[in-house]
């Protein structure tokens, strides 16, 4: 089942919360530290969108909804677009670009080493979202892009690492990383299974 204009409505949608910043910016609505309110806010939308990019494959095989496969790359793009305007306000409106203070800044926090990968394992996979490249890559590009997990774990180091209070929103990020991670072993786990048992009843 394809619903009409469903994938740029929800294109639009994933750029609402990117608007919704912009307003805020300009009418000076970002809190008492408008730099950190910045930060927070890419920061919270980029988790956000990987959550969502990884919970497609699960929604896909309860709901047997194939048209769902697209939306993977979509969120995932949308996830490196948030990750990158993140990283862009880090690198402008905090250190000007000056690359000495930017290096000393990052190998001294460690909870921004962990954004580093997180950030680093987005831009791959985005990158090779690529027809060409996809195309190229054949059966290794399922493999790469169950990386994603990994990124997922390291952008919630990056988060706790950093935590000044509220724990509530980040377990709430981990448990739900969590549970669509052992969904996935769950479901391989049953498959590997089930093709077991294809095989003996074939040697029968
Ligand atoms: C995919 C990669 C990344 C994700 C998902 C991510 C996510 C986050 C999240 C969720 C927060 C905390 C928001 C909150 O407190 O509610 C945050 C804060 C922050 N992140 Fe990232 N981040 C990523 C990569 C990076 C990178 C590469 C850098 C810089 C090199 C960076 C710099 C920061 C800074 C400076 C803060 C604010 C810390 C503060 O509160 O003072 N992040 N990020």
């Amino acid at each position: 089942m394809s619903i009409p204009y469903l994938k740029p409505t929800v294109t639009l949608l994933c750029y609402a919360p990117l608007l919704w910043l912009v307003l805020d910016a300009l009418s000076s609505n970002l809190g008492s530290n408008p730099i950190q309110g910045l930060h927070i806010r890419l920061g919270d939308w980029t988790l956000r969108f990987l959550c969502i990019t990884l919970a497609i494959t699960p929604a896909q095989t309860v709901t047997g909804w194939k048209s769902l496969s697209p939306y993977r790359q979509l969120f995932g793009l949308i996830t490196f677009t948030y990750g990158t305007l993140h990283v862009f306000v880090y690198l402008t409106v905090d250190h000007f670009f000056v690359w000495e203070v930017i290096a000393t800044d990052i190998i001294e926090s460690a909870y921004l080493w962990f954004g580093v990968v997180a950030y680093l394992i987005v831009l791959v996979l985005a990158l090779t979202t690529l027809k060409t490249i996809k195309n190229l890559m054949g059966e290794h590009w399922k493999k790469l892009h169950k990386h994603l997990y990994l990124a997922a774990g390291a952008a919630l180091l990056h988060y706790f690492w950093q935590l000044k209070g509220n724990l509530a929103e980040p377990l709430l990020y981990s448990t739900l990383i969590a549970l669509l991670l052992v969904f996935r072993v769950f479901i391989r786990v049953k498959n590997q299974q089930q093709s077991g048992l294809m095989v003996q009843k074939t040697k029968k």
